[in-house]
């Protein structure tokens, strides 16, 4: 299967009789590119990131429909540091990576905080973790709530068929050391396109420590991670074949196995889109995009140009799409204004409402009988890919046992009592109507952190000391009370936009991080996990009151790399950006298929969500072009 993945990636088709060229193109390209430009589509998709792809895949089933994806990264179908789920990671600061950094963080000592981002086809799904969960009920209701009238098709009922249509699960075996069957099958998909979602065959034995650690503390067992239940500790499968054990991007799950027969579909990489371009001509009141500007990255940077003869797709991720809609002249004239951009749509709600699940990491020493993957260097690598070309082994698992846990879970009642308290501080950042509904889930007993196991030094250094083995226990808030912004804050469209999520506004956020990397501490010290370990390494044992803790969050808030809400499905009256069918307000044919839509924040890993977004764009395109 592999080998004619790669070849996939290799081909390009041009059929003279048609003067039609398609499949994979790169702007390097000089017999082919001009054609490209020739050639006029229905669709053009922007982004051929997670989302992205998933919507052109799925736009290109119709043969009556030609799409165009502009991606500024290329394939990476051959990286091993990215198909190697345990690899996750040594691709950070790599070409293939975005590598933005936040504005200095007032509450966080002025530090501006590493945003890994995947820049290739794929996008953030070829330098994620593989971690595969869903989000819960109560959060997709919550979606429905703030996004409003028309909304109801966002519910988890519904979306549940897009979760399930962009999947091809496998069920967990039981022989994988000890591991029982923890799947709820019904709710899992066997999309013949779609992401392969298996359970590593190992599992670290202290892993298997987190999971029973955990347990003795009297927190319950998840079934499925992917059931919408989303509350206790499990097992998490990853985006990855069941055979192979490599991992599944969105270019390997939905473009590699179709792109040979798409006579309709181009996907155009080292391609930077730099904005959309308006028709002269408006619908009603609302303006017409026709085309998109783009730089040819691999080329001499030239700009040019493609027509979109009906829709205009954003999926340029919770960074980028904002930042290409004020580029655009779609946003907050107060800030477009002054870099000289005149205002195509009013929209004060682009950039705006950005979330993410900032986190905190407690990092303790492994005992020499242990194995991580800092142990890589010690074991000879040779062997560990010798077992891994068997689809077995160290270099098969990267994050696989999660817990998400309501306060109850790891705060005592005169700490839940707080927190409660502190939800209902006002922030002036924080729309009154997400405050009420956060609280509302809060007070019902919804998860509130996300604690996680990584088998590996994830500390402050840059690495952990030689001679050591880690494993690392972080700490993720999965509702944020802060509230964040992304604009840009010039007109140069290659100059990164100003990411600011303001870590730390709401005393909330604070409150709950220190509290559960004290817990994470309890866990590693007072239950089973304690076996494993030697000792703390991060923050160690100077750190020991509350004071100390807050420092040491302040010192060292990081993302789990999951922002949201720079475009959100909210009522234009609220600062929303697109409607509940994702059209951006103010334009006839502008729409956004990212995670940027999420108007509040979801308890869970969410490439899962970008997949069923795409599924769902798609579907909703299709239908309202029907006869176009
Ligand atoms: C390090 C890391 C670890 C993570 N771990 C997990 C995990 O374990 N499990 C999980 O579920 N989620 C994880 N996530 C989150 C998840 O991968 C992302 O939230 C998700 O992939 C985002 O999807 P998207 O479609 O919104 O954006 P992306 O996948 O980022 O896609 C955006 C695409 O647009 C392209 N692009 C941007 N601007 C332009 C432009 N101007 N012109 C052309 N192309 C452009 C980008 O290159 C990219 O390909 C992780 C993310 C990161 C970064
Ligand atoms: C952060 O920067 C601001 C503005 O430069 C400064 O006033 C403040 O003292 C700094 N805070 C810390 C903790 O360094
Ligand atoms: C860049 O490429 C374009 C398109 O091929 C070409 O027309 C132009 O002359 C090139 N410019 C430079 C400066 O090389
Ligand atoms: C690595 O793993 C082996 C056991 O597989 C162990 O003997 C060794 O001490 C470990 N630690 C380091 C730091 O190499
Ligand atoms: C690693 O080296 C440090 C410093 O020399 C030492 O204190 C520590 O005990 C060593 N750890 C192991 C597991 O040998």
């Amino acid at each position: 299967m592999r080998s004619t993945l790669l070849l996939a990636s290799a081909m390009a088709f041009f059929v003279q009789a048609e003067a039609r060229v398609w499949g994979y193109i790169d702007t390097s390209n000089h017999l082919l590119l001009p054609t490209v430009l020739k050639q006029s589509y229905d669709f053009i998709v922007v982004g051929g990131g997670n989302t992205g792809l998933a919507v052109a895949s799925r736009l290109s089933e119709d043969k009556h429909k030609t799409v165009l994806v502009i991606e500024a990264g290329t394939s990476q179908v051959t990286n091993a540091g990215v198909s190697i789920p345990a690899e996750a990671g040594s691709t950070f600061l790599s070409d293939i990576d975005w590598a933005f950094y936040t504005a200095p963080q007032k509450k966080a000592n002025n530090r501006s905080v590493y945003w890994p981002r995947g820049k290739m086809l794929g996008g953030s799904s070829g330098l994620n973790f593989l971690a595969w969960t869903r989000p819960n009920e109560a959060d997709m209701t919550s979606i429905v709530n703030m996004a409003g009238t028309g909304a109801s098709s966002w519910s988890w009922k519904h979306m549940l068929s897009y979760f399930k249509k962009s999947e091809s699960y496998t069920s967990p075996t039981a022989n994988n050391q000890g591991v029982k069957r923890v799947d709820v099958p019904s709710v899992h998909g066997h999309a013949k396109v779609g992401v392969s979602a298996s359970y590593p065959p190992y599992l670290s034995s202290q892993f298997v420590g987190f999971f029973k650690g955990l347990r003795e503390l009297r927190v319950e067992v998840d079934q499925d991670l992917s059931d919408g239940q989303g509350e206790g500790v499990s097992y998490s499968a990853s985006s990855m074949d069941p055979i192979t054990r490599s991992r599944e991007t969105s270019d390997t799950a939905y473009i590699v196995p179709i792109v040979a027969g798409r006579t309709n579909l181009v996907v155009l990489t080292s391609a930077q889109a730099t904005k959309l371009t308006w028709a002269s001509k408006k619908s009603g009141s609302n303006v017409v995009a026709s085309g998109v500007n783009f730089v040819a990255t691999a080329k001499n940077h030239t700009t040019l140009h493609v027509t979109a003869k009906a829709e205009v797709i954003l999926s340029a991720g919770s960074i980028q799409t904002p930042q290409l809609l004020e580029l655009s002249g779609v946003g907050d004239p107060s800030i477009l204004n002054p870099l000289g951009i005149s205002t195509v749509v009013n929209l004060p709600g682009v950039g705006a409402n950005l979330q993410d699940h900032p986190g905190v990491v407690v990092v303790e020493k492994l005992k020499p009988a242990y194995q991580s993957l800092d142990n890589l260097s010690g074991v000879p690598l040779a062997t560990a890919v010798g077992e891994y070309a068997l689809g077995q082994g160290l270099l098969t698992q990267e994050l696989s046992v999660l817990a998400y846990l309501t306060g109850s879970s790891f705060l005592t009642k005169a700490e839940q009592a707080e927190a409660l308290a502190l939800s209902k501080t006002p922030n002036a950042a924080l729309p009154k109507k997400q405050q009420a509904q956060m609280i509302a889930n809060l007070a019902a007993g919804s998860p509130v952190v996300e604690f996680l196991s990584i088998n590996v030094y994830f500390g402050e250094s840059a690495s952990g000391a030689t001679n050591e083995s880690y494993i690392s226990l972080a700490s993720c808030i999965q509702h944020s009370f802060s509230r964040g912004s992304i604009h840009i804050s010039t007109a140069d469209p290659l100059t990164a936009p100003t990411i600011d999520p303001s870590y730390l506004q709401h005393p909330f956020d604070m409150f709950i991080l220190s509290k559960a990397a004290q817990f994470m501490r309890k866990v590693a010290q007072k239950t089973s996990l304690s076996k494993f370990i030697s000792g703390e390494a991060e923050p160690g044992t100077g750190v020991q009151s509350e004071c100390e803790w807050e420092e040491y969050v302040r010192e060292s808030i990081r993302t789990e790399y999951h922002p949201i809400g720079t475009a959100s499905m909210m009522p234009r009256a609220e600062k929303g950006v697109v409607d509940p069918r994702l059209t951006v307000y103010g334009t006839s044919n502008v729409r956004v298929a990212d995670l940027s839509i999420l108007p509040l924040h979801v308890s869970t890993h969410p490439q899962s969500l970008a997949y069923a977004i795409g599924e769902k764009a798609a579907a909703m395109i299709l239908a309202d072009h029907q006869d176009c």
